[in-house]
C-alpha cells in the first residue's frame, strides 16, 4: 500500500481532556501533540495515572463526560481530505462509522470488549456486518479466516466457543481478530498484554508487529513495560501527568534518554540490555494526585536534577536526532530551539 497524501495518517495537536469531578477540574491530558504514519508504531509510556488511556480513548471519542479540546486530524487512506475527530459528536453516526472500522482499539482486559452471552464468532460477525455490506455466510467465513490469522488453533470449531471457554491468551487473540475485522488503518492497543503470562505476551506482540507490517497499519501501543517498547516502537512518547516530557525515535530513547523522567523509567526497570546484578533504581515518590500537582515542571518534586528555575514550566526543546524534550536542562545553547512551553 502506498501513501496517497502527504498528510500523516493521524496528527494530534494540543489535545486537552478535562473531567469535572467532585474535587474540581482534573486535566487528565494537557496539551499532547504527536503524529503517526502508516506502518509506524508509536509507543506511549509513563507510570499509571499519566493520561495514556485517556489519550488513546479520546482519539475514538470514547471518553465520556469529559471536555475535549485540540485537534485529532485523521487522513484516511485514498482520501485527499482530513477529518478532525474532535469536532464530531461523540455519540453521533460519523464517529461510529470510523470506530472499529478505520480506527480500532484493543483493551487490556478482553472481557471489556467481549460479551459472555454470545459466541466469539457471533461477535466478530456482528462487527463485520455493522460496517461492511457482505452476506452473513461470507462474514462467518471471514471470522474463521481472522481467527486463523491471529493464530487461534482449530479456528473453524472454536469460532463457536463462548469467551469463557477460552484462555486469557485466546480471548486476547479473539479481540485482536475483532479489531482487525474491518482492516483498520489505525490500531490502538492499550496495555494489550499486561494480563497475560510472558510466553503468551511475546506471541501476541509478535503477532501485532507482523500484522502492522503486513497490513501497513499505524499502531499506537500503550504500555508501562519498556521491554515491550524495545520490541515494538519506532517512536516513543513519554507522558507524565498529562503532558509529553519527551518524544523521540526509539533508538535515542534507549541510548540517550534526555528527560530525567525517561532516565528514571529506564533505570527502574529490567530491560533486555540490563546486566546481571545491575541495581535497579526506583523513581522516588509516586505520581501526584492530578488535583495537587507541582507548579512549573510537574516532575520537579521527584526529579534528581531539580533547580530553582523548575518552578517555571519548562520549554519544549528540539534536539538533534528528532528528540523533543520539555526540560530546563537543555535550554542553554539551545534557547533558539525552544518551540513552546508545556503550559
Ligand atoms: N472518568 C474519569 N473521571 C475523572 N478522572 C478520570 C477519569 N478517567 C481518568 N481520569 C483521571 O485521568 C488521569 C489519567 O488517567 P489514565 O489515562 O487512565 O492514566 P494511565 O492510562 O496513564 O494510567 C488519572 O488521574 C485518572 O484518575
Ligand atoms: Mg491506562
Amino acid at each position: 500500500m502506498q501513501q496517497t497524501t502527504s498528510y500523516p495518517l493521524l496528527k494530534v495537536q494540543d489535545l486537552r481532556v478535562t473531567f469535572n469531578t467532585l474535587g474540581g477540574k482534573v486535566s487528565a491530558v494537557d496539551g499532547i501533540s504527536f503524529s503517526l504514519q502508516r506502518g509506524q508504531c508509536l509507543c506511549i509510556v509513563g507510570e499509571s495515572g499519566c493520561g495514556k488511556s485517556v489519550t488513546a480513548r479520546s482519539i475514538l471519542r470514547l471518553v465520556q463526560s469529559a471536555h475535549t479540546e485540540g485537534r485529532i486530524l485523521f487522513s484516511p487512506q485514498g482520501s485527499e481530505s482530513t477529518i478532525d475527530l474532535v469536532t464530531m459528536d461523540a455519540k453521533g453516526r460519523e464517529i461510529q462509522a470510523i470506530r472499529g472500522n478505520d480506527i480500532a482499539m484493543i483493551f487490556q482486559e478482553p472481557m471489556t470488549s467481549l460479551t459472555p452471552v454470545y459466541t466469539v464468532g457471533e461477535q466478530i460477525v456482528e462487527t463485520i456486518l455493522r460496517h461492511q455490506r457482505i452476506s452473513k455466510a461470507a462474514a462467518w467465513e471471514r471470522a474463521v479466516e481472522l481467527l486463523q490469522l491471529v493464530g487461534l488453533p482449530d479456528s473453524r470449531r472454536r469460532v463457536h466457543d463462548y469467551p469463557h471457554q477460552m484462555s486469557g491468551g485466546m480471548r486476547q487473540r479473539v479481540m485482536i481478530a475483532m479489531a482487525l475485522s474491518c482492516q483498520p488503518q489505525i490500531l490502538i492497543a492499550d496495555e494489550p498484554t499486561t494480563a497475560l503470562d510472558v510466553t503468551v505476551q511475546a506471541q501476541i506482540l509478535r503477532l501485532l508487529d507482523r500484522l502492522r507490517r503486513e497490513l501497513n497499519m499505524g499502531l499506537i501501543m500503550i504500555t508501562h513495560d519498556l521491554a515491550v517498547v524495545s520490541k515494538m516502537a519506532d517512536e516513543v512518547l513519554v507522558m507524565y501527568l498529562g503532558q509529553a516530557v519527551e518524544q523521540t525515535p526509539v533508538r535515542q530513547f534507549f541510548e540517550n534518554p534526555r528527560h530525567p523522567y525517561s532516565q528514571g523509567l529506564l533505570n527502574s526497570m529490567v530491560l533486555p540490555q540490563t546486566k546481571p546484578k545491575q541495581a535497579l533504581i526506583p523513581i522516588p515518590g509516586s505520581v501526584p494526585n492530578p488535583l495537587d500537582r507541582p507548579t512549573g515542571c510537574r516532575f520537579s518534586n521527584r526529579c534528581p536534577a531539580v533547580h530553582d528555575r523548575c518552578q517555571m514550566p519548562p520549554p519544549v526543546v528540539e534536539l538533534p536526532d528528532n528528540q523533543k524534550v520539555a526540560c530546563w536542562l537543555y535550554t542553554e545553547g539551545a534557547a533558539s530551539n525552544a518551540v513552546s512551553t508545556n503550559e
